[in-house]
């Protein structure tokens, strides 16, 4: 049912692109026909005769455009199936590498089941939790869009291509810090749109980095010891397929309020390889060295007491807006149950008698005025 529907909303985009295209260019004959040409023509053939052959022409026309349509529609569909098939026969392949790692990582991987749930023809998804120094870990295989030629040609204008993206989310026992690895031609987009790396990190330099990849760190200490993983020799472009990874303690984006969630984070982007046994083997390898980075930050990592002071600064300094922001909600919060208190205050009073209602205002008045005592003497101190 749901590959009927999305098939019905293919064509019907093919449909509406190649309408508007057809009135475009109807639209633009008749602009492009000067009354000079008009007249020329009419001048040249009979007018019942012309009337005829134009007929003639329109009706062929239609149907060549009906015709068309209708090839269109077939190749889209025909399309459909065999690229969501294609793909299910990759997801198939590269399944196996993935559940292997996962499964002697996790203590649940997927629903028990099955590893890799299947979100559209070009992207399947995976969840694992029950793994030390980690709360759960997931996935997003993008596969190319074989089934969509929309989807494709973006795919193909964008240079995109298929990759594993993994998210795990670190125990919060782990050290904080923002560390990123990425291609250099992603390295200026990556700095102006990540808040993390924007905020914490600066491009660093360690004579390990490889060509064409850029570093983003808050310390040197922290640069070395995580090269010192072997993440230099498993980054792209040393002929690994790790193409991007990120470290980090605070959110992608900038937030809005202030008690946002601040979790510890290890983000990796894997690339596919052609899949052959070798590409096969080099894929499980990089997915292996994600998750023992993980063991690596827990255990292997020695901050030294200076690059944590720093650390804490950064995150004092960065979030002091949002400290303020929580102060001034608890300000506005506690106004809000004083004001409660005292309309209800008012509203029994209300419905007192006249002389229980001067002598609760004699009482009140002499609150009021030591309250005001009480807040001059304060200020004095
Ligand atoms: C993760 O999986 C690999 C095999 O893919 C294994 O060698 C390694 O010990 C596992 N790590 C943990 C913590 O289980
Ligand atoms: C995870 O973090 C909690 C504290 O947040 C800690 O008590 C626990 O021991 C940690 N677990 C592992 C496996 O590191």
């Amino acid at each position: 049912m749901k590959q009927f529907v999305r098939i019905s909303q293919l064509a019907l985009c093919w449909v509406v692109l190649l309408a508007t295209r057809v009135a475009g260019d109807e639209l633009e004959g008749a602009v492009g026909n000067t009354p000079a040409d008009t007249q020329a023509a009419a001048a040249a053939a009979p007018t019942s005769e012309k009337t005829a052959a134009v007929a003639l022409e329109l009706e062929l026309s239609n149907f060549k455009m009906e015709a068309l349509m209708l090839v269109i529609v077939a190749g889209l569909v025909a399309n459909y199936f065999y690229g969501s098939r294609k793909n299910a026969e990759l997801a198939n392949i590269w399944e196996k590498p993935i559940a292997t790692v996962l499964q002697a990582n996790f203590s649940a991987v997927g629903d028990g089941r099955q590893v890799l749930e299947r979100d559209s023809a070009a992207d399947l998804l995976f969840y694992a939790s029950g793994r030390r120094h980690c709360k759960y870990a997931q996935g997003h295989l993008m596969l190319t869009a074989r089934q969509d030629p929309i989807a494709l040609l973006n795919d193909l204008t964008a240079n995109n291509h298929e990759k594993l993206e993994v998210e795990v989310t670190l125990n919060d026992s782990l050290p904080g810090f923002v560390f990123a690895a990425v291609p250099r031609k992603r390295s200026k987009a990556v700095n102006r749109d990540r808040y993390d790396v924007s905020t914490f990190a600066k491009i660093a330099t360690h004579d390990n980095v490889p060509a064409g990849i850029v570093l983003f760190s808050e310390s040197a200490d922290i640069t070395s010891q995580l090269l010192d993983s072997g993440l230099d020799k498993m980054l792209a472009g040393e002929g690994g397929l790790l193409e991007e990874i990120y470290v980090t303690d605070s959110p992608a984006e900038k937030p809005e309020k202030h008690d946002f969630k601040r979790e510890k984070r290890l983000l990796a982007t894997i690339r596919l390889p052609a899949s052959t046994t070798a590409g096969i083997q080099s894929f499980r390898e990089a997915l292996e060295f994600v998750f023992y980075m993980v063991d690596y930050i827990a255990e292997g990592i020695n901050l030294r007491p200076e690059t944590t002071k720093k650390l804490g600064k950064a995150r004092d300094e960065a979030f002091k807006e949002f400290a303020r922001m929580a102060e001034q909600e608890k300000q506005e919060a506690l106004a809000k149950i004083l004001a409660d208190k005292r309309r209800a205050e008012l509203d029994e009073v209300d419905k007192m008698s006249p002389e229980q209602r001067r002598k609760w205002e004699e009482k009140d008045r002499k609150k009021q005025l030591k309250k005001e005592q009480g807040k001059r003497t304060r200020r004095v101190k």
